[in-house]
């Protein structure tokens, strides 16, 4: 019979040990985190074969890996499959090997350190044990639903009968991690221990095999056949606040499963291969792995330089660069503050602790970060920043006069970055020693929260800071789009002829609710009308101004109106909504108002088209870094996979029919972009 040392493996590093312990390290080989791949499933398969003939005192499976335990299943396979069966078999290939890893004739342990998520959270939930690692990269979650699908591998069925049906079904329904501690109170592990006393942990649980807690009483009431419809009615409701079924099914399916099969859990294992295989072939599915692939590409955009940043040093404390310096402290920089006195600093400090209490929570962490964000109304900061961040008014003449003061302040071999959002590289750098060093980087209000950074640049400017650039996006962990310095770089170009058509739709008397209402329902995070008011409607007059000058956009009279009356938005409690103590009032639609196809039509093709024109005028590189900045930067459905991708799908000739239908009834504003029938040709 064979041994396990005798097997040979690519990507476990198997052992049993002199108290016949057998130990499964994962060591995914040619990849720097540990994914289930179907090879990696196949050895684990001949490993269990091995010990279900010669079963060991106990079973350790754990990852020979610094960066984690197991990350996943391997995503770029879910794009390979040909046909539903072969996911299927896929499918029920993973269950049954968890399956008897679960019925093993020995006590089996999960030791966790680093991520565990996806997949690799399933293959532990298979085990008797889970031994967390108590350090803040332990992350153990079931992000699947971000994919457009759920657990698939014996997850939905695990889970839902080790935890509570809510403390389940908020794991798998929000995606969101937990970190050891989180993970040890609900009873997603065991025990947690300090790194050091990780292996011994597992041999004393596997020598002790301590009982496990139960479920709670309550848990075990709400699972009964009587009441699970009441709380998953509950629970979709819930969802339902936060995403339709028609666009994500995912969530709706892992309610169902459970309100439908819990009591049988060989059927609940196979309706769970059965959903998930037809939630990984739709189109939702797979423009939401579209989308992670292309988050991939941004964040390789980080790759082409080493440089780190240690300090930086932001001018200009107004609504960005106050947000700048404090999300800059928040990831560990050390970073100096500037602006034209105390007073103006002192507002961007209060926001910064408020951001430091939300995100770091220990009262150490927030004294740490407020100590690394210093106040700086003389510009000391300048001299020793690695990274210069202008955010002060969007005013030619004074960033001129600014760049040329410390320029000559600043070390050679530090970026000098602008966060402007409209005015051209080249009339900014026109007074520096070294025009080509510098370049734009323009973040997205509200910054915590928009993971996108344009790295603004033009042929005049050094590759090698644009490089640096996309780094320094990284290293604070946002995701880099490279664009060219033209007026309204990408995300507000595409933006603005999309809300302007919304004010056109405002003007012709149609209300905001019916039009948001469109917008939501093609499966954008927010309404155009919403997000004019809450962008203030007097950056959005004056963007459209700017832009308008240079695209030919017309300016909605009304929007000019509304600037000239101080109903601004949100912040001035009027603008094309009200707003009662911050809160929008939003009217009920009549039925015979909405009429969603036209007005969803007309919003979207205005957005696609003027994508076109940026793709063709090489604003970004690539369809592909077009989609992944639209939909990062603005909110763009990500279900639908991007403009230019929802774009082929639909057929670019059919695509180009639309607009000139269009622009029959409403104008050349939607004449069809070249573009198009460039695109048609190569297709
Ligand atoms: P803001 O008006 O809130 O803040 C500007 C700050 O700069 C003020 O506190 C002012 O005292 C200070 N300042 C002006 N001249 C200065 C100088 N010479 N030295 C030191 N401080 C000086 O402006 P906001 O909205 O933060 O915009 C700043 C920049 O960011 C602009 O270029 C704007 O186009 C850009 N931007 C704005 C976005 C937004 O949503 N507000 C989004 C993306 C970029």
């Amino acid at each position: 019979m064979m041994t396990l040392s005798e097997l040979k493996l690519s990507h476990w590093k198997v052992e049993t040990d002199t108290q016949n312990i057998a130990w499964l390290g994962l060591d995914k080989k040619e990849t720097s985190m540990n994914v289930l791949s179907r090879e990696v499933l196949s050895e684990l398969e001949t490993c269990i074969d091995v010990i279900e003939q010669n079963t060991p005192a106990g079973l350790v499976i754990h990852s020979k890996k610094k960066s984690g335990f197991i990350a996943g299943a391997d995503v770029t396979e879910f794009t390979s499959f040909e046909n539903e069966d072969q996911v299927y078999d896929y499918i029920r290939f993973a269950q049954g090997l968890f399956e008897r890893i679960e019925n093993l004739g020995c006590p089996t342990v999960a030791l966790i350190d680093g991520v565990c998520l996806g997949g690799g959270l399933e293959l532990a939930l298979s085990c008797r044990y889970r031994i967390a690692c108590d350090e803040p990269k332990t992350r153990l979650g079931l992000p699947e639903v971000n994919l457009g699908i759920h657990p698939g591998f014996g997850g939905t069925v695990r889970v839902s009968r080790l935890l509570g049906v809510f403390t389940g079904m908020n794991l798998m329904l929000s995606g969101r991690p937990l970190s050891a501690g989180a993970a040890r109170k609900t009873g997603l592990v065991d025990f947690t221990t300090p790194r050091r006393h990780l292996y011994s942990a597992a041999r004393q649980v596997l020598q002790t095999t301590p009982p496990k807690a139960k479920p709670r009483l309550v848990d075990r009431l709400l699972r009964l056949r009587p009441f699970r419809p009441l709380v998953a009615r509950l629970l979709v409701r819930q969802v339902a606040k936060r995403v339709s079924r028609k666009h994500y099914p995912a969530p709706y399916a892992i309610i169902d499963l459970w309100k439908d099969y819990f009591d049988d859990r060989e059927l609940m294992t196979v309706k769970e291969a059965k959903s998930i295989t037809k939630l990984l072939i739709s189109d939702t599915a797979q423009n939401l792995i579209r989308v992670f692939f292309l988050q991939e590409k941004l964040k390789a955009e980080g790759k082409h330089s080493d440089f780190v940043a240690h300090r930086v040093h932001v001018i200009g404390a107004g609504v960005m660069g106050g947000d700048i310096a404090a999300w800059c402290a928040l990831k560990g920089l050390r970073v100096t503050l500037q602006d034209q006195s105390p007073e103006r600093i002192a507002p961007a400090i209060k926001r910064a602790h408020q951001l430091f209490k939300k995100r770091l929570k220990k009262p150490r962490l927030i004294q740490q970060a407020m100590d690394r964000l210093i106040p700086d109304t003389g510009g000391l900061g300048v001299k020793s920043a690695d990274v210069v961040i202008e955010a002060i008014f969007e005013n030619k003449e004074a960033k001129q006069a600014l760049f040329k003061k410390i320029e000559p302040q600043m070390k050679d071999t530090a970026l000098l970055t602008t966060n402007t959002s409209s005015i051209p590289l080249a009339e900014l750098n026109v007074v520096l020693k070294r025009p080509e060093r510098l370049t734009g980087l323009h973040f997205f209000n509200p910054v915590a929260k928009m993971l996108l950074i344009e790295i603004v640049a033009d042929s005049g400017t050094d590759p090698q800071c644009v490089h640096a650039a996309s780094a320094f996006a990284r290293q604070i962990g946002r995701l880099p789009l490279p664009v060219k310095s033209t007026p309204g770089f990408l995300v507000n170009r595409i933006l603005m002829p999309y809300l302007l058509e919304a004010v056109e739709l405002l003007a012709e008397g149609k209300s905001p609710e019916s039009i948001d209402k469109a917008a939501l329902d093609f499966g954008m995070k927010m309404g155009p009308v919403e997000l004019a008011d809450t962008v203030g409607l007097d950056i959005c007059l004056s963007v459209a101004e700017i832009l308008g000058q240079h695209l030919g956009l017309e300016v909605p009279q009304l929007l000019k109106d509304k600037v000239a009356a101080k109903e601004l938005g949100r912040k001035t409690g009027k603008g094309f909504y009200t707003y009662k103590a911050g809160k929008l009032q939003k009217a009920r639609l009549a039925d015979d108002e909405a009429q969603p196809d036209i007005i969803r039509e007309r919003l979207i093709s205005r957005l696609l088209n003027e994508a076109m024109t940026c793709l063709r005028e090489q604003v970004v590189a690539s369809a592909d870094l077009l989609d992944a900045g639209i939909v990062y930067g603005t909110g763009f459905a990500p279900f639908r996979g991007g403009p230019m991708h929802y774009s082929e799908q639909i057929g670019f000739e059919t695509q180009k029919e639309h607009f000139i239908e269009l622009e029959q009834e409403f104008g050349n504003r939607f004449h069809p972009d070249a573009g198009w029938d460039l695109l048609k040709k190569a297709s």
